[in-house]
C-alpha cells in the first residue's frame, strides 16, 4: 500500500493539530493508502486521546534509552505516546541541530529497539548535486545506517529521499530524478542485505511536492509514497494527494 505522510515540522497548535486529523479522517481513501502525520511533540497525546486513526510518528528521536539527557525524548517515551515512527535525519536537524549518519544510525538503531520503524531521510544538498557527488553522498547516507541493518528489521525501516535543494522550494526534484535517486538506494540496500531485504523496506519522495506533482511520482515503480510539508499543513491539500495516490 503506498504511504502518505504528513511532516508539519514546527506548525500547529494542538487545536489545531485536533481540527486537521478531524477534517482528513472523514476520508473514503482512508484504508487504501497508509497515512502517517508527524505533528509536533505537543500534540501527540491530544491526537491520540482523540483516537486517532493514521499512523503516528514523531519528528525526530534521542540517541539513548534513557538518563541525564535533557531536552531528549526517548524512542520507549515516544512509544508510550502512542507513536509507531519517528523521522531520523531530517535534513533540518542535519541542518539546524548538526545531526551526522552515525548520529542517525544511533537513533535507528533505539527506535528498533524499541518497537519503532523509523523514516530515515536521506538526500544530497545543492552543492552536492551541482559538483556531481549527489550519488556518492547518498550512497554514503544509506551505507552508514545498513551496518545495523538486521533482516527481521527491513520491514521497519522507511527511507525518505529528500534532496536538500527541493525542500521549501517550490520546486520538486522531476519523478525521473527521483527514480534515479531510489534506484540508487535500492541497489545499495540490495547490495548489502539482499532482495528479501530490499522488498520489505519503503522507499518514499519528499520536496515541495503538491497535489499537482503528486501523480508524477507515484507513477515511479520505485517510489512507494511522498513525505509532504507544507502540502500537508492544509487538511485539503494533503486530501488532494491522497486522492491522487489512490487511484494511481
Ligand atoms: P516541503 O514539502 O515543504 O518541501 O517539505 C518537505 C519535507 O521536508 C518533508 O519532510
Amino acid at each position: 500500500m503506498a504511504i502518505l505522510a504528513a511532516n508539519w515540522k514546527m506548525y500547529k497548535t494542538i487545536a489545531e493539530a485536533s481540527a486537521w486529523c478531524e477534517v482528513v479522517q472523514r476520508s473514503p481513501w482512508l484504508d487504501r493508502a497508509e497515512v502517517l502525520v508527524f505533528p509536533p511533540l505537543t500534540a501527540l497525546s491530544a491526537l491520540r486521546r482523540d483516537g486517532l486513526r493514521l499512523g503516528l510518528g514523531a519528528q525526530d528521536v534521542g540517541w539513548a534509552e534513557q538518563g541525564a539527557f535533557t531536552g531528549m525524548v526517548s524512542a520507549a517515551q515516544l512509544r508510550d505516546a502512542g507513536c509507531a515512527y519517528a523521522l531520523v535525519a531530517h535534513s533540518e536537524r542535519r541542518r539546524y541541530a548538526c545531526e551526522d549518519d552515525r548520529m542517525a544510525a544511533r537513533k535507528i538503531a533505539a527506535l528498533w529497539q524499541a518497537g519503532l520503524t523509523p523514516v530515515y531521510c536521506v538526500g544530497e544538498d545543492a552543492s552536492e548535486r551541482d559538483a556531481g557527488r549527489g550519488p556518492r553522498r547518498l550512497a554514503q547516507q544509506v551505507d552508514t545506517v545498513l551496518g545495523e541493518l538486521r533482516g527481521e528489521m527491513a520491514g521497519r525501516l522507511i527511507i525518505a529521499y529528500e534532496p536538500v535543494w527541493a525542500i521549501g522550494s517550490g520546486s520538486p526534484a522531476t519523478p525521473a530524478q527521483a527514480c534515479e535517486a531510489a534506484g540508487l538506494i535500492r541497489e545499495r540496500i540490495a547490495a548489502a542485505c539482499g532482495a528479501a531485504a530490499l522488498a520489505r523496506i519503503a522507499l518514499l519522495y519528499g520536496g515541495s511536492t503538491s497535489p499537482a506533482s503528486a501523480a508524477g511520482f507515484m507513477a515511479e515503480p520505485l517510489i512507494d509514497g511522498l513525505l509532504v510539508g507544507s502540502a500537508s499543513l492544509d487538511p485539503a491539500s494533503f486530501l488532494a494527494m491522497l486522492e491522487v495516490m489512490v487511484h494511481a
